[in-house]
């Protein structure tokens, strides 16, 4: 099996064109079936235990907050083969975004999550201008047939106006991907068991601006 068949030129000038016009991207095919698979299998088969209560702040500053968001989470590791195969696919996205977008990008760091039903994100950044390090946000999602009544949609705020410009389903194969530090965003209350990948693409300093 090719891990990186699907990542073609044509894809990358899709996303790039998009992300430099717009700022986010919505895809179904980002990754290979057999890669999405495996994914799937591992995080659904993930015990409980091996999710820890999602934070907010990184290290010193990182606290459990239940108010803000109440999903699961649990770090790749490039020591397990199916989360290795996925950071290497990552990586050579990295490689793309940075041959055409410029970025600088130099690390992508990412968990699997788990939101149990009832559980949700209130709307956050994941960057602050100027002082964090998270440049483009990603979600990879893994949940068959989710049906509008289901919840756990993602909303994507304007930056500016503050109007929802876009509500997207988890559903298993869609892939989002969008700059930190421009788009507002919210997990509504899920009705089921919803898995996804999320993660960040970071840069060694904050952006000077
Ligand atoms: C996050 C996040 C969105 C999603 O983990 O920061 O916004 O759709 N996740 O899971
Ligand atoms: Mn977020």
């Amino acid at each position: 099996m090719n891990t990186f068949s699907y990542l073609n030129d044509a894809l990358f000038e899709q996303i790039t064109e998009t992300l430099t016009t717009r700022g986010y991207c919505v895809l179904t095919d980002f990754l290979n079936p057999e890669l999405t698979a495996s994914l799937q299998r591992r995080v659904m088969n993930l015990d409980d235990d091996d999710f820890k209560h999602a934070g907010i702040g990184r290290e010193h500053g990182f606290q459990v907050e239940n108010t803000i968001r109440t999903d699961e989470t649990r770090w790749l590791s490039d020591q397990h083969p199916v989360d290795a195969m996925f950071l290497q696919y990552m990586s050579e996205f990295k490689l793309a975004l940075n041959r055409h977008l410029f970025l600088g990008l130099f690390d992508y760091e990412c968990h699997y999550a788990h939101y149990a039903p009832g559980a949700f994100y209130k709307k956050h950044l994941d960057a602050f201008k100027g002082e964090a390090n998270r440049v483009l946000s990603t979600v990879m999602y893994f949940n068959k047939d989710w049906q509008q009544d289901d919840g756990g949609q993602l909303l994507i705020y304007h930056p500016e106006s503050g109007d929802v410009i876009e509500s997207i389903n988890p559903e298993y194969g869609t892939f989002v991907v969008f700059m930190s530090e421009e788009f507002p965003h919210q997990v509504v209350k899920s009705k089921r068991d919803r898995y996804s990948i999320t993660g960040w693409f970071r840069i060694d300093r904050p952006l000077l601006r």
